[in-house]
């Protein structure tokens, strides 16, 4: 009798519950945000379709894809024989690194300098950027010492570069938070080098301009051959493969040996066409519609370091308006936007005391519920796991395509490295996906720096 009465009551505050939060439930938010096999299956054929489209030959099936398939004059992966002193440029991200790297047979060592990259800068003009580069060039040859020196110089740019050669391509347009003018549609080699004459450096030659998937791809393939594949989880995302040929109906040059060229997919932009529409949220469209670019990059939206963050802090915002997490209580802190960094997740998804009781004091919550924490490890779990299988199910897709059973993706980027959970969650769909293949996830130290300079070797050395 009491067990009833008490069973009753318990159904009856639930009920009240939903009552009151309009019928939204945590599991019910999480739910919605959960993909199944079948929905990455879907997603596969999709972004299959959108690689072929991309790279066929007639314009007008072209404008099909959401995603370029950037042809990058990449051919070779490095043989292990290339040895000399580089410079290499990596730009990109947060940070803008200048770099000095020394490659001998089986050893490769480096000296790097790391440079802010301020969101003034990101957000100013062609010559305030590049001149701000090229004065960081200048400085960091003098402190190394090696200003009286030619230096063969690879530019890791990271961001759509349609290439006209291995040494000059135009920006096709800018992401991830960068917005200075005069610099799309426009060579960024002939930028960087008016930028270093205007400050009188003329001992440097830019011998590659690489993209950092493919740059990620050569550093690995330099240590193991079975490389073919390239992958940057961090601020953006992105991959890059080796591709045949006989594949690529757009490629216009000689087809000559080796028949392969690496294609940089730039398949953040995936989805721009309203191809995953179906699989989007309210969040989703909330991050895209107050970002820099609305309407570009869904892909890399739903997934990267950049918005991971402000994904998770939306979901938490709209469970606490329905009172269904800290009490219904929305600080100031956690109100803001971009104020969940993305580097939180990885705290709340490590499990360790410290770092999550850390994350809610910077939050503004100083009383801490078992209840909130165990609902805000769930958010952030299935956040990250979306976030992973939605690259798994791209990767999948390429594997497919190149017909490989067994491959090495080389992966870089701060989200792969510093989140505890994103490598599991990945290998595990790929063999959920893969059945029976071997594929492995290989982590690139530092590819973006080591690969420009390797493009930069095969480049010099195709010259001599
Ligand atoms: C963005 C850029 C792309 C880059 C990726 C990872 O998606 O458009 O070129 O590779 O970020 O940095």
């Amino acid at each position: 009798m009491l067990g009833s009465v008490v069973h009753f009551g318990v159904q009856f505050i639930q009920r009240l519950r939903t009552y009151f939060t309009n019928g939204v439930t945590v599991e019910g938010q999480l739910a919605k945000l959960t993909l199944s096999k079948d929905d990455l299956i879907k997603q596969m054929k999709l972004i299959t379709e959108d690689m072929n489209n991309g790279l066929a030959a007639d314009e007008e099936t072209r404008l099909k894809s959401s995603i370029a398939m950037l042809v990058t004059y990449v051919r070779n992966t490095p043989s292990g024989k290339e040895s000399g002193d580089f410079l290499a440029l990596d730009l990109g991200g947060t940070n803008f690194r200048v770099l000095l790297i020394s490659i001998e047979q089986n050893h490769i060592t480096m000296d790097s300098k790391v440079m802010p990259m301020s969101k003034d800068l990101m957000t100013s003009d062609a010559v305030t950027l590049f001149d701000y580069i090229a004065e960081c060039i200048c400085n960091f040859v003098k402190e190394k010492n090696v200003q009286d020196k030619v230096l063969p110089l690879g530019f890791t740019f990271s961001f759509p570069v349609k290439m006209l050669s291995l040494t000059s391509g135009v920006l096709v347009k800018w992401t991830k938070g960068f917005t200075a003018s005069g610099v799309e549609n426009k060579d960024v080699v002939v930028l960087l080098k008016e930028a270093l004459l205007r400050k009188k450096e003329y001992m440097i030659e830019i011998v590659g301009l690489v993209n950092d998937t493919t740059g990620t791809l050569m550093s690995c393939a330099w240590e193991d051959q079975e490389v073919t594949i390239g992958l940057i989880l961090g601020t953006g995302t992105n991959a890059c493969y080796m591709e045949r040929l006989e594949n690529v109906a757009k490629w216009t040059g000689k087809i000559d040996e080796p028949k392969q060229v690496i294609i940089n997919t730039e398949w953040g932009a995936f989805g721009d066409n309203g191809s995953l529409d179906w699989i989007r949220t309210e969040y989703d469209r909330e991050v895209d519609a107050n970002s820099l670019n609305p309407g570009n990059q869904i892909f890399e939206k739903m997934i990267s370091g950049m918005y991971l963050g402000e994904i998770v802090r939306l979901v938490c915002v709209h469970l606490i308006s329905k009172g269904l997490l800290f009490g219904g209580l929305c600080t100031e802190k956690i109100a803001k936007r971009e104020n969940f960094l993305t580097k939180y997740v990885s705290d709340i998804e490590s499990g360790q005391p410290e770092r999550i009781n850390k994350v809610l004091q910077e939050l503004g919550y100083d009383e801490q519920k078992a209840e909130d924490v165990d609902r805000l490890k769930q958010i952030c779990h299935v956040m990250s796991e979306r976030a992973a299988r939605l690259a798994s199910a791209g990767l999948a897709a390429i594997v497919k395509k190149i017909g490989r059973s067994c491959c090495t993706i080389a992966v870089d980027g701060s989200l792969f490295k510093k989140h505890p959970k994103f490598k599991t969650y990945m290998e595990s769909t790929l063999s959920e996906l893969l059945p029976g293949n071997t594929i492995k996830l290989m982590l690139s130290e530092d590819g973006s720096g080591k690969g420009a300079a390797l493009v930069a070797a095969v480049a010099s050395q195709q010259q001599t």
